[in-house]
């Protein structure tokens, strides 16, 4: 069914001034802090090799099919130093499916969406991590292991969803809709997760949605996620009105040239865009969702409306399958690089700090997603 209703900050007269947060900036409080634990080491060699050649055949075995051999030498010895100061310092990488190749395979210890990153970062044994991805997927690994350091390279590293809503949002949302539940997308600062009764990511989100048992829920703040979801569950939805900046973009009539182009294309598509979007799409799902489809059914050619860097990690596993690109990039997400991710390791910046009374509330949305039985 359509959604229930639509709210965004334009809705609360009473709404506090100077708390909303614009596009790609990140919440002022919980923010990322130098760590104190261990000094600065100093920066290794960056030369290529005929050492780091041997030593970094393996990985370039990965990528060859998306990074061409001429950028290798320039990669590879980076590749190399993060991966020895990661056993140096006892580090672990966690990478999302958006990150670029030389990263997500070259350097990332776990990789995957949302759900899987969450899930891996409760299982980490380091004393340290580096979260390659967006904040507030840093912040959800930081609230899973209060007692460890997390690290982001470069915390500017925002999301336009989790930008468009403030705490004291969900608050007017509480007061406008008494006892209703209130659900959070993971693309969420920790100030939000904390005032919500549950957080879900694309991967499960009318899972989340129905193991409340509510007749009419509050879906947070992805507006055209919330029109997925309210498209497959009898749960009337109430919507607020946040936007993936990399998703909203793409239109149902570029997939349709695809499809006239080539009736036997295969089109996939990330619930974060619009309904006319995924109204062509042969397939729609979450980042690992998506990869999966695409391990199980071995399309010939494949529209893959997402991230691009993540039609790159695909094709590197699978170069039989022939990737059409009407991709668009995440500037956050790209924000992540090898030299800062480098950085990062040799000086244990920027860490992730969250009040703790706040990490508190917040830890119990996201806990009460990974407990969800299947
Ligand atoms: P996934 O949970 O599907 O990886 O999505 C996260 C995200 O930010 C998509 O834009
Ligand atoms: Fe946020 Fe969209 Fe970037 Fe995902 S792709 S991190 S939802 S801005």
């Amino acid at each position: 069914m359509p959604i229930a209703g639509i709210y965004g900050p334009d809705d609360f007269a009473n709404r506090p001034q100077g708390q909303h947060q614009h596009e790609g900036q990140i919440t002022a409080s919980p923010r990322a802090a130098p760590a104190r634990t261990k000094p600065t080491l100093p920066t290794p060699s960056l030369e290529w090799t005929p050492e780091v050649a041997r030593a970094t055949a393996p990985l370039y075995e990965r990528v060859k099919h998306v990074i061409p051999p001429i950028e290798w030498p320039l990669m590879a010895p980076t590749i190399q130093a993060i991966n020895e100061l990661k056993r140096a310092r006892g580090a672990v990488i966690l990478a999302h499916n958006y990150q670029s190749p030389e990263i997500f395979h070259g350097v990332a210890d776990i990789g995957g969406d949302s759900l899987q990153l969450a899930v891996e970062a409760t299982k980490v044994e380091a004393g340290i991590i580096v979260q390659c991805g967006v904040h507030f997927m840093a912040e959800t690994s930081k609230l899973l292991n209060p007692d460890k350091t997390v690290l982001i390279p470069d915390s500017r590293a925002g999301c336009s969803l989790a930008a468009s809503i403030t705490g004291a949002d969900v608050r007017l949302l509480r007061e406008k809709f008494p006892g209703v539940p209130v659900v959070a997308y993971v693309n969420t600062s920790a100030e939000v997760k904390a005032e919500v009764d549950i957080c879900c990511t694309s991967s499960n989100a009318v899972q989340v949605v129905e193991s409340l048992i509510a007749p009419t829920v509050i879906f947070l703040p992805d507006r055209y996620l919330a029109t997925y979801v309210a498209s497959k569950t009898d749960v009337k939805i109430i919507a607020w009105k946040g936007a993936c900046e990399v998703h909203e973009r793409f239109k149902g009539e570029e997939l349709r040239a695809f499809r006239e182009a080539d009736p036997s294309v295969q089109i996939i598509a990330h619930p974060e865009c619009p309904p006319d979007v995924l109204a062509e799409a042969d397939f729609t799902g979450s980042t690992a969702h998506m990869i999966n489809w695409v391990r199980e059914r071995r399309p010939r050619r494949l529209v893959m409306i997402t991230e691009c860097s993540m039609a790159d990690n695909v094709r590197a596993e699978l170069p039989d399958v022939e990737m059409l690109r009407p991709c668009n990039l995440c500037p956050h997400m790209k924000r992540i690089t090898l030299a800062n991710i480098l950085e990062s390791l040799l000086t244990l910046r920027e860490e992730v700090t969250i009040d703790p009374a706040l990490a508190v509330r917040a830890r119990r949305s996201v806990e009460r997603m990974i407990n969800l039985k299947n």
